[in-house]
């Protein structure tokens, strides 16, 4: 019988082996080219998929899991700064992540064998740090994540020393216009790949994603504060809202939200307030009336 009217859905127990998220789960994952400076100065590139969010809300962390001898594991431990480069669904540009994947290879050697083009760190004068290095980052992707190494002790892995935890603070993410413009307008996807790790020595595993359909929250869950920290946080510059500010705007119908948040925003801007709270939206409310 094939796997497709396999009707067998009782749970079994399943082995939890080493690399438990390959051999022992199927695990979906992004494809990341990690792309660091070298010892000879030149951007190496290396494929990825255990990269994941690790801050999101005060400071903004990913957090990479590498082979503690590969060339990125030492590139960010001497250089400390790292550049994710999320590529696109493309057979080409996963034959050839693949190809990056393998270890033991000379960043010149990779360099050579890579399709992708390289642009300068997209960083400008005032976001350099003296004496640090950037790499370069690859054009063909959808979005890049330049970051610099965390030192701190936030997370130790008290295991053998096979494997290497980088905590990595985003300093700036940047995408390709039509995505960030899919992005601001809340319509549209990129389409980007997901690696299932591999089941066998021979292979790895990559789908595409489809296309994704919305499923809205339900009304029921109580006062649906979403909807206003969706626009909040979508806006252009610096001033934060308290969580608690979200609530004295769900009445506002979606049409106006945008245009209401830019003049909390600017009355904040021009209060030098930093951050929206309930007690600063009375205000502005008493004042409007
Ligand atoms: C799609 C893909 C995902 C990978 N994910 C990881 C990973 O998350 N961590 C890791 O240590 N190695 C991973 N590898 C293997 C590395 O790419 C491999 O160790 C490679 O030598 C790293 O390159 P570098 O030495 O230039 O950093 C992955 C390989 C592929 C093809």
């Amino acid at each position: 019988m094939s796997w497709f009217f396999n009707e067998k859905t009782d749970f079994v127990n399943v082995n939890i082996l080493d690399n438990f998220y390959q051999t022992s789960s199927f695990y979906p994952m992004p494809v990341v080219i990690c792309s660091s400076v070298s010892e000879s100065g030149l951007t190496n590139l290396g494929s990825y998929s255990l990269c994941f969010p690790f801050g999101i809300s005060k400071d903004h962390y990913m957090m990479l899991i590498s082979r503690s001898t590969s060339n990125t594991a030492a590139n960010i431990r001497k250089n400390k700064t790292i550049a994710l480069n999320f590529i696109p669904y493309d057979k080409a540009y996963l034959k050839n992540a693949v190809e990056l994947g393998y270890p033991g290879e000379t960043t010149e050697e990779k360099l050579e064998e890579s399709i992708f083009t390289l642009l300068p760190s997209s960083r400008s004068e005032d976001e350099k740090k003296d004496g640090l290095v950037y790499p370069e980052i690859i054009k063909e992707s959808v979005q890049v994540f330049e970051c610099t190494w965390d030192e701190s002790d936030i997370f130790k892995y008290d295991g053998p020393e096979i494997e290497a935890h980088f905590l990595l603070k985003i300093d700036k993410i940047i995408m390709q216009e039509r995505y960030a413009e899919y992005l601001k307008e809340g319509e549209g996807f990129p389409t980007l790949p997901v690696d299932f790790g591999y089941r066998d020595s021979k292979q790895f595993w990559f789908s595409k994603h489809s296309h994704p359909y919305a499923e809205p929250i339900p009304k029921a869950k109580g006062v649906n504060t979403d909807a206003v920290r969706y626009q909040v946080e979508r806006m252009e510059g610096a001033i934060k809202w308290h969580p608690d500010a979200y609530k004295k705007l769900v009445k506002v119908p979606r049409i106006f939200l945008k245009m209401i948040i830019g003049k909390i925003n600017d009355a904040a801007a021009e209060q030098g307030i930093e951050e929206v709270t309930p007690e600063f939206l009375d205000e502005v409310n008493a004042k409007r009336r």
